[in-house]
């Protein structure tokens, strides 16, 4: 998908982080941009200060929710007729030990990292093929495709996003041909997502609290994404770049193949 102007865009997660960058970026090709978060106040601020850039709407939406993600297709098409372009973009998650999870974390990580990315694909997927052209990015992680310790839940939901993703790719080049499919896979990007826990249910134990053995790695973790990660302004270039090469790979740290690669060894040298 090479031609963005004047098409519309949605993005999840879009008051921060990537999902905002997301939305910097498809504002500056000409498109038409809907923000959709839970957190109502970062989502007025990026609203306000996309507003110069072009046509915004922005809507709380709960992505773990199929009613709230219905709303948003809803207004989304209520207000611009259309969608060509779905980013499911929302995600939390961090570095915990397995045995101090417990089934409120796994439900709320499961949720927005895993059934919103479903829901996002399945509500908008009648909207997207009713156009000429129109993709679908769905945002994993590195951590899809590896599997280091501490990073259960985090990473059980990222793989999940990678196996849809492909498996929507192959399916989508068959019944719908005009509908591309990609995974943003990033490692380390400077982001807000050390506060993710602001947006958890009640249930949802404090990693810290729960789990504050891992509280050094955890804070290691956080202040390398922040200090040494690449913005979101560049992985926006990249998912913009991937579109138009009708990519279902986005890599935006190719260096972190190595550790896939390692996994695939240890698996290899088990047949
Ligand atoms: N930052 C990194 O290093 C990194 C690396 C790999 C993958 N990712 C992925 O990138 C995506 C974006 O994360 P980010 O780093 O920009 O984090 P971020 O915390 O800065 O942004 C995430 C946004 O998602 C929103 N959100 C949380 N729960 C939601 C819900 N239920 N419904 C709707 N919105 C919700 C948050 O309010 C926030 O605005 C996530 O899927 C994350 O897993 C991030």
């Amino acid at each position: 998908m090479k031609d963005l102007r004047g098409r519309v865009a949605v993005v999840t997660g879009g008051a921060n982080g990537i999902g905002l960058g997301l939305a910097e970026r498809f504002l500056q090709e000409g498109m038409k941009v809907v923000i959709a978060d839970i957190n109502e106040q970062d989502l007025a601020r990026a609203e306000q200060s996309l507003a110069a850039s072009g046509e915004v709407l922005a809507v709380t939406t709960d992505v773990s929710r199929e009613d709230s993600v219905q709303s948003l297709a809803d207004a989304a098409v209520a207000r611009f007729g259309g969608v060509h372009v779905l980013c499911n973009n929302a995600g939390v998650g961090g570095t915990q030990r397995f045995d101090t999870v417990g089934q409120a974390t796994w439900e709320w990580t499961i949720g927005v990292n895993l059934w919103g990315v479903v829901h996002g694909c399945r509500i908008f997927l009648p909207i997207l093929a009713a156009q000429d052209e129109a993709y679908i990015v769905n945002t994993a992680s590195m951590a899809g495709f590896t599997s280091g310790p501490y990073q259960a839940t985090y990473k059980a939901t990222k793989a999940g996003v990678v196996a849809l993703s492909e498996c929507l790719a192959n399916e989508f080049e068959i019944e719908y041909p005009h509908v591309g499919v990609a995974v943003l896979s990033p490692a380390y990007t400077s982001t807000s997502i050390r506060n993710d826990e602001r947006n958890a249910p009640p249930g949802h134990i404090p990693r810290a609290v729960a789990d504050p053995r891992l509280n050094e790695r955890r804070e290691s973790v956080y202040s390398t994404l922040e200090q040494e990660g690449i913005s979101p302004a560049e992985i926006a270039g990249m998912v913009v770049a991937g579109m138009a090469a009708r990519k279902t790979h986005i890599f935006p740290h190719p260096q972190w193949f190595e550790a896939w690669q390692q996994r695939v060894d240890k698996v290899r040298s088990q047949l």
